[in-house]
């Protein structure tokens, strides 16, 4: 089985960005830790991160490819970007797991919207880096 953990901006300043919101964990410790789990699992794990909207369409486009699973921190696009909403469209079968550590809808109001939940199997929000570990589990499930 294979999931795809995908990230997207500004999560590769993890750890140092608004550690009281997002906590003091660096996005290579979550891999780590979703890494071992996935061994534990009997889960092929992709973990990746970009800045980019178009690399995030294309790093949905190789989950899809490959018949993985997703969970996605799509980060900011989460809230812009339809692009991502069409690309995660495509991948019809497929669980899409939406995840984000902090809670957006405690948040401020441009938080509260999502374009990732139009396609999402189910969210996780709010757990922090733990969060990932649980996405981890449902979507191999
Ligand atoms: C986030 C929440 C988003 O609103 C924000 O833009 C992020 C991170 C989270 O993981 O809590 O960059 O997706």
């Amino acid at each position: 089985r294979a999931v795809h953990i995908l990230n997207g901006p500004n999560l590769n300043l993890l750890g140092q960005r608004e550690p009281e919101i997002y906590g003091a964990d660096t996005l290579a410790q979550i891999e780590e830790q979703c890494q071992a789990l996935a061994g534990e699992l009997g889960v092929v794990l992709t973990f990746r991160q970009t800045n980019s909207e178009g690399g995030l369409v294309d790093f949905i486009h190789q989950a899809r490819s490959e018949g993985a699973q997703i969970v996605i921190n799509a980060a900011a696009y989460t809230h812009t970007s339809v692009a991502v909403l069409d690309a995660l469209k495509t991948c019809d079968g497929l669980q899409v797991i939406e995840l984000h550590l902090s809670n957006p809808h405690r948040r401020e109001a441009f938080r509260h919207h999502s374009y990732v939940a139009l396609a999402a199997t189910g969210v996780i929000a709010g757990f922090g880096a733990g969060g990932y570990l649980m996405a981890l589990r449902a979507a191999a499930g």
